[in-house]
């Protein structure tokens, strides 16, 4: 399917890419709001004379050491015959390049293959060479480093985006050091110190970035761009994109429809998506409340949960509900900090740290939180 406006943002994000790289940029947002889609919509935009772009998903892998850390970071390859890094920070700027051509001359965008490849020799010696966990991720920093140094030494600007960022969160290098502080550091050196490469951190993690923007090492090191659901507007123009590319136009919805849709489910893509792709087969009505009923359905049973295991937090949680009985959102402030972990953790809520609030995933979660309250006798 092709990919639809979003030109506020695509907008932003290159105008960051056309200046120095300056601040570490995390685009955020509710769950698939759009994220990767926006970044990779941007990667497809970019002049391949001019950039190269990096793409790491940090999803590839679970996640469990400095090992894994590693061989998602780069590509680890058998094929590059070298001993030494020099020469193999050569042979991968090779494969970056060659790449690089493959992807200008495809006739369709096929993702993002370039990855930061490094010769499996050098790699073992990174891995085996030093016990010490510290120096480990200290070699491999310096790889990259001059990688990009090399790209740089060529006139071209890489781009590094790292993609569900947060998974690093709970890995630490030794005592009470984490990767996450470290990597933040190398990432400082490459835009803030040494001004090598654009880097862009993607994650749905709501109270990972608020972890992020009150921890003071990224102080005006950092920036944040919000991905969020697609506003009423830009949903009923979504709508009439989503009607020609699935339905290839057969069935037309007036006017009123369109607005009943944003008014059930709001304007995440996924979910119009959805939607759209159901109306083949089955009436509007019918499709808007089955999407309510099984989301109001997961409340209640996360509901009757909390309730069995911890009587207190039920009550806690059923208030927190209550305060969105007239409100779509409301200030994060309003609820205490645990609470708010409990149920953004749950991907019930969205807490944007940069503006202050708290809402429903989806206004169709918002719709389910009110429903099942009603069902419940609790308003
Ligand atoms: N602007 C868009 N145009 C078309 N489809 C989109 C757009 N944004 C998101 N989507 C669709 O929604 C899905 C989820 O978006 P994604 O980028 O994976 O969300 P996120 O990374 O924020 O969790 C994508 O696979 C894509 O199909
Ligand atoms: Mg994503």
């Amino acid at each position: 399917m092709e990919f639809f406006n979003r030109e506020k943002e695509i907008k932003e994000v290159l105008s960051v890419i056309e200046s120095e790289p300056q601040l570490i940029y995390f685009i955020y947002g509710p769950i698939n709001s759009g994220k990767t889609a926006l970044i990779k919509e941007v990667i497809r935009k970019l002049d391949l004379d001019k950039y190269i772009p990096f793409y790491i998903d940090f999803r590839m892998k679970n996640i469990v050491d400095i090992d894994d850390f590693a061989e998602v970071l780069l590509e680890v390859r058998d094929d590059i015959e070298v001993k030494t890094l020099e020469e193999s920070i050569e042979r991968a700027l090779e494969i970056i390049l060659s790449n690089i051509k493959l992807l200008k001359s495809a006739s369709i965008f096929f993702g993002m293959p370039i990855n930061i490849p490094i010769s499996e020799k050098v790699f073992q010696k990174f891995l085996d060479g030093i016990s010490k966990k510290e120096k480990k991720v200290g070699n491999i920093y310096t790889y990259i480093e001059k990688l990009l140094l090399r790209i740089r030494s060529l006139g071209k600007m890489p781009i590094l985006v790292l993609d569900e960022l947060q998974m690093l969160k709970d890995i630490s290098l030794n005592g009470n050091r984490s990767l996450l502080k470290s990597f933040f550091q190398f990432l400082v050196g490459l835009t803030k110190a040494h001004h090598l490469a654009h880097v862009f951190c993607v994650s749905s993690d709501s109270l990972f970035i608020e972890h992020v923007y009150s921890s003071a090492e990224l102080e005006n090191r950092a920036d944040y761009i919000l991905v969020d659901d697609f506003g009423k507007k830009e949903a009923l123009e979504f709508i009439d994109f989503l009607t020609k590319e699935l339905l290839e136009e057969k069935i037309v919805l007036s006017k009123k429809e369109k607005e009943k849709i944003y008014d059930f489910v709001g304007g995440k893509p996924v979910l119009l998506i959805k939607v759209i792709n159901k109306l083949k087969t089955k009436s509007l009505d019918e499709v808007l409340n089955y999407l309510l009923q099984d989301e109001k359905q997961k409340i209640k049973y996360f509901l009757e949960d909390v309730e069995e295991r911890d009587i207190e937090l039920y009550k806690k949680v059923i208030n927190v509900f209550k305060l969105f009985q007239d409100k779509l959102e409301i200030p994060d402030s309003l609820v205490k900090k645990s609470l708010k972990e409990f149920l953004v953790n749950k991907n019930i809520l969205f807490l944007d740290p940069i503006k202050g609030i708290l809402k429903p995933q989806s206004r169709l979660t918002w719709h389910a939180i009110n429903k099942a309250l009603k069902e419940l006798n609790l308003t």
